[in-house]
């Protein structure tokens, strides 16, 4: 354990630091056709320490910062990257994902922390049009991709992680539950 986690409480986000990785991505992705796109993929998550928050001398945050890349299984090839942060505030419980990707798409998503059976649970959620847990996204997006929705469980126990997100779009016409799940192994603990 490293100095900097000494110092700080991060909570149940202690949990993330490190380096995941996995082979059993699943994308279901929409397409012009009728047909989804069903990709498997595999991932590469690597959570870094990012210090304590005071928000207006009273609000206590902590938070870990990540970067993910899926890469497609059959060639390796990069199909998607995200960039965010996990959020803790303990005085209620609150977790929240802040995370942008490239399509010019980004987001503030909030729940709240559980625990059961030994499993860390965070679950969040984010609304377009939300003043709170919202997304903001590009003009060409709004009008030709939008993401009305976005809904988020990520577990960990010991060095397994497992995720499933849900993004709500409006695509082609017609909306389209965008969902990616996975599970991943830890190979390195602490990325500080
Ligand atoms: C592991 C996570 C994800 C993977 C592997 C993934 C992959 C993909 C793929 C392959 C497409 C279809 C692209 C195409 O049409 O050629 C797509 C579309 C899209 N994704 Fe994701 N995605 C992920 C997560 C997300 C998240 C978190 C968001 C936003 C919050 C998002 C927003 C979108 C949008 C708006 C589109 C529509 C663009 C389009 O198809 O033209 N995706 N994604």
């Amino acid at each position: 354990m490293s100095s900097i986690i000494d110092e700080v409480d991060y909570g149940p986000l202690a949990q993330l630091l490190g380096k995941w990785v996995g082979n059993k991505g699943l994308d279901n992705a929409p397409d012009a056709s009728a047909n989804p796109d069903r990709t498997p993929f595999t991932d590469e998550i690597v959570f870094t320490p990012s210090g304590p928050a005071e928000n207006a001398e009273e609000q206590d945050l902590v938070s870990v910062r990540y970067h993910h890349i899926v890469r497609k299984l059959e060639n390796g090839r990069i199909f998607h990257d995200q960039i965010g942060h996990w959020i803790y505030e303990k005085s209620t419980n609150t977790v929240m994902h802040s995370l942008s990707i490239p399509r010019a798409v980004c987001l503030l998503a909030g729940g709240e922390y559980k625990e059961d059976s030994g499993l860390s649970i965070f679950d969040v959620e984010a609304q377009a049009g939300s003043p709170v847990y919202g997304i903001v996204q590009s003009q060409f997006m709004l009008e030709k991709a939008t993401t009305k929705a976005f809904k988020m469980r990520l577990t960990v126990k010991g060095n397994e992680l497992k995720y499933r997100e849900v993004t709500s779009l409006h695509i082609y016409g017609k909306d389209f539950e965008h969902s990616d799940e996975s599970t991943l192994t830890r190979v390195i603990y602490d990325q500080d």
